[in-house]
């Protein structure tokens, strides 16, 4: 969700009016995913890096995650959305970290679509972390290194159990992953818009699935013969 700080600066605003009209877009980006049908939806809310930001913006950013989560719980249940989330979690100030595990338990029963919010999450990290536990388990006796294959790491990642996304956007122009789920992204589209997060919309979002059904997804195969089935 990039763009929050320019948007704000091109206003003569602080950053943290960026990331106040960002959390609405999060609103309207979660709406309007609902409303499309969209069984997943990960959003980048806060890296590993974005610790070395000043005290302040992490201050504000998490107090913000916490408002969010209390005003736009309502939002979850009315549309029947799970929320959940990745990252190094236990780094997360506790009063935030509270509210969050809160939502979590209460809907986790909910069934229209996952919503998965990426905290004090780096891809690298999360890699590490996976490893560690493997490496563990090794130790333990209870895995054999010959064990070791993708469906077992992937189940040792953050997001075991949630499908790997089909489609990344990433808004502001930034032609880059910044570390953000860099094992499941491995045949994921990619969408570029210059839009500054702050400003997304459905219609947006709209444009992003049409250019995502437009793609030629072949996970490495050959394109299938002209006339092919399928
Ligand atoms: C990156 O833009 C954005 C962030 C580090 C924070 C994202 C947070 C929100 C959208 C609001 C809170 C989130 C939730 C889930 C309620 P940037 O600030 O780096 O923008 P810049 O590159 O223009 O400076």
């Amino acid at each position: 969700m990039d763009g929050n700080g320019r948007w704000a600066k091109t206003r003569g605003l602080p950053r943290i009016f960026g990331h106040r009209a960002g959390a609405d877009a999060v609103r309207r980006t979660v709406e309007a995913s609902c409303e499309l049908g969209i069984p997943a939806l990960t959003l980048y809310a806060f890296s590993w890096e974005n610790w070395d930001r000043p005290h302040d913006e992490i201050h504000e950013l998490m107090g913000l995650l916490e408002e969010f989560l209390r005003r736009e719980e309502p939002l979850l249940h009315k549309y029947r959305v799970q929320l959940k989330a990745i990252g190094r979690l236990e780094g997360l100030p506790e009063n935030a970290a509270k509210a969050l595990q809160q939502t979590i338990a209460r809907t986790a029963h909910l069934d229209h679509m996952i919503l998965t919010l990426a905290l004090s999450y780096g891809g690298r990290q999360e890699i590490v972390d996976a490893a560690r536990r493997l490496a563990e388990l090794v130790h333990a006796g209870r895995l054999v290194p010959e064990q070791i294959d993708e469906a077992l790491f992937s189940q040792q990642l953050y997001t075991a159990g949630l499908p790997d996304p089909d489609l990344i956007i990433r808004t502001s122009g930034e032609q880059r992953l910044s570390n953000f789920l860099l094992w499941q992204t491995s045949y994921a589209e990619f969408y570029v818009t210059p839009k500054p997060w702050p400003e997304f919309t459905k219609a947006d979002l709209l444009d992003a699935i049409a250019e995502f059904e437009r793609r030629d997804r072949r996970f490495g195969k050959a394109a299938a013969p002209a006339g092919a089935a399928g």
